[in-house]
């Protein structure tokens, strides 16, 4: 295995593994299967990638493809209009695709929705009536925090469809991380639910959203004039009056007339936020013409999709990138026809995924390898009870997948042939960037492999220089690209210094990788303060500053430590204030776990915290956290010339080995 330090150092060392060609069977039928593509986009990607956007339904075509005049701010096909929405619903009833099923939801205790493209669009139609009556038009923002239910969807697409912009918040986020997503993109209505189902139970939102709405904020006055509220789950919900409407009551009063209007092409389409280096939240700025023609491009492409046979299920959720562009905008745009599920993997036990595999014939399946390593853990038997016949093709996101767990994947979920697509990119790519395409690419257990056509991926040194074959280095991208982040939400110098700075005229991605000698990419992981933890990112330094604000706390370093089922775990170690030494460890531990989880949202919760006496510290006082991340993973601690004194490490490592 190879991964990079956190001081930027990667070490890699080269993997010999089998390659897998696609079955004469697979190519014959696959969507992309003439390789000139590779060349014809990369000798003039422009009319590549306008090629790809014709494929869409313009109001007004446009005739300049990319402003690129004011680097690193993009434009993509910048004269022409388009209506997001539009083109995911009305233009596939146009082509008579209404009786279409375009999402089988299963809620987690079981329930179900069949919604065809037909009746999505007037769910989504009434919606966008209500909002606009709720006083949202172009450029308004709406945050929208909802469990895995179709109206969240319909919002997204409701939003959308009226120029507005979407800010989706992951439910896991405490209440302090979803109001300062509210404050900063000064979001005018915020959708939510009662709750959702997880894991055999219901877990509560609105009364977050109630407590978020309360807090402090940053001073100016809160943005929200309206909380619209979806009752899934029947819970009994306090309602402030005015504020706070439901849902269900609010559109009984709209039919589903509605006309979509064309808006520009870089009109804002969502807001993600994800985490950086820094404590503060990056709102990742997406815009629609780009955005939409490169997920529906790679949808296709990298999926193989056949809309009018296959089933494809996504397995993220919708708060992150992937539901967005593999859940929202490229299968529906596609018209595919997919699977969306509530709840979790073990609920009520480890076989409902391959249940809902078997009950829906899902032909795709797109998951991230934490999840693959928490079914292997489990074991065969589970899924191999079902059938799984249906599957012909796989996905992985959100981390590099290990060889082992590659192949488990192939041969127990797709019987030992289904091609599997290791799909590298990131919330501010908005769409795949390397992956291979599978009536192509001979596959590699590990490796994402290659850049797709009309990518111009680099890995360079230090100094920019690409690096040779084999060598290690950083990821760059050189030209722009159409779902490619358009800035920073607010915040355009903090766009630049992060991802433009280094390199000055190449996008800096953050990740270690190198090129093996048949040309093929693998990514060695993060070189910056940002973790993974099961394909989700979390930065070191929001982790380290909420536990500083425990008044208990002095200081606090926090590391991400290679973890066999999620990737890495987040690990702590705090040195506390003195009066606060006769807590006992395990009560201060349990405390700042919680502590963490009710600030930032328990997806950032500490797998380990360690009450220590002092941190190892450089001679000019900084934390070395690689040595800590080398304890933290049971390594040998490497050079300690740095260090000030050794006895911090030496301390800190004996306190690991016997809690270990
Ligand atoms: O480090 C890379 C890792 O996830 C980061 C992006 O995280 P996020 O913006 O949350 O988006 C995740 C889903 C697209 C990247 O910088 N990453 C994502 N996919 C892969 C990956 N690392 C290796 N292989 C992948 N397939």
């Amino acid at each position: 295995m190879s991964s990079a330090a956190h001081d930027g150092t990667i070490e890699s060392h080269s993997l010999e593994v089998e390659t897998y060609p696609p079955s004469a069977e697979f190519a014959e039928q696959a969507n992309v299967h003439d390789s000139s593509v590779y060349w014809r986009a990369a000798e003039d990607h422009e009319a590549y990638w306008a090629s790809r956007a014709r494929d869409l339904q313009w109001t007004k075509p446009f005739t300049e493809v990319l402003d690129w005049s004011n680097p690193p701010f993009a434009k993509w096909f910048q004269d022409g209009e388009l209506n997001v929405a539009a083109n995911c619903l009305d233009r596939h009833i146009a082509a008579g695709l209404a009786d279409r099923v375009a999402i089988h939801w299963e809620g987690e205790p079981g329930d179900t929705r069949t919604i065809t493209y037909g009746e999505l669009t007037h769910e989504v139609k009434r919606a966008a009536n209500m909002l606009t009556a709720l006083g949202i038009t172009q450029g308004d923002r709406v945050a929208i925090y909802l469990p895995m239910i179709p109206e969240a969807v319909i919002s997204m697409l409701a939003v959308a469809r009226l120029g507005a912009t979407h800010s989706v918040v992951f439910g896991g986020f405490s209440a302090d991380s979803l109001r300062s997503r509210i404050d900063d993109a000064e979001a005018k209505i915020v959708i939510t639910a009662d709750g959702g189902y997880r894991k055999g139970r219901v877990s509560q939102l609105k009364p977050t959203v109630d407590e978020a709405l309360a807090l402090e904020g940053n001073g100016s006055p809160l943005s929200v004039e309206h909380v619209l509220v979806v009752d899934r789950c029947g819970s009994e919900v306090a309602m402030q009056p005015r504020r706070d409407l439901w849902w269900h009551e609010e559109i009984s009063a709209f039919d589903g007339e509605h006309t979509a209007k064309g808006f520009p092409a870089e009109n804002p389409l969502f807001i993600l936020y994800t985490s950086g280096t820094t404590g503060k939240p990056k709102g990742i700025l997406h815009t629609s013409g780009g955005y939409l023609t490169q997920v529906t491009a790679t949808h296709n492409d990298v999926f193989d999709l056949k809309p009018e046979t296959d089933v494809f299920w996504c397995t993220a959720d919708v708060g992150w990138v992937t539901g967005h562009s593999y859940i929202v905008y490229g299968p529906l745009a596609n018209g595919a026809t997919q699977v969306m599920y509530e709840g979790t993997p073990d609920t009520p036990d480890w076989g409902r995924w391959w249940q809902l595999i078997e009950k829906y014939g899902v032909t795709i399946f797109y998951t991230a390898p934490t999840a693959i390593r928490a079914c292997m853990k489990v074991g065969r038997q589970v899924p191999e009870q079902y059938d799984l016949s249906s599957i012909r093709l796989l996905g992985s996101v959100g981390e590099p997948i290990n060889p082992e767990a590659w192949r488990w994947y192939r041969e127990v979920i797709g019987a030992g042939k289904a091609p599997i697509v290791d799909t590298w990119w990131q919330t501010e790519t908005g769409a795949i960037m390397v992956a291979p395409l599978p009536g192509l690419t001979r596959l590699k257990p590990g490796s994402a492999q290659v850049a797709q056509p009309g990518i111009d991926l680099n890995v360079v040194d230090e100094a920019g220089n690409r690096v040779d074959p084999g060598q290690g280095g950083l990821l760059t991208i050189r030209k722009p690209w159409p779902a490619m982040v358009r800035t920073i939400w607010g915040d355009d110098q903090r766009f630049i210094d992060t991802y433009w700075e280094k390199f000055g005229d190449q996008y800096f991605a953050g990740d270690g990788a190198r090129v093996d000698k048949d040309g093929d990419v693998w990514l060695l992981g993060r070189v910056d303060d940002v973790m993974n933890v099961s394909g989700h990112r979390l930065s070191t330094t929001e982790i380290e500053s909420a536990l500083v604000e425990h008044h208990a706390v002095a200081e606090a370093a926090v590391v991400g430590a290679d973890d066999e089922t999620t990737g890495q775990a987040v690990v702590s170690f705090c040195v506390m204030k003195s009066q606060q030494e006769l807590l006992s460890a395990d009560d201060a531990e349990a405390a700042l776990k919680k502590h963490v989880a009710d600030t930032i949202g328990a997806i950032a919760r500490p797998r380990n915290i360690y009450i220590v006496s002092e941190l190892p510290k450089t001679r000019s006082g900084k934390i070395m956290r690689r040595l800590l991340k080398q304890v933290a993973e049971g390594k040998e601690v490497g050079d300690t010339t740095t260090l000030a004194d050794t006895v911090a490490i030496t301390m800190i490592q004996q306190q690991v080995n016997t809690t270990r």
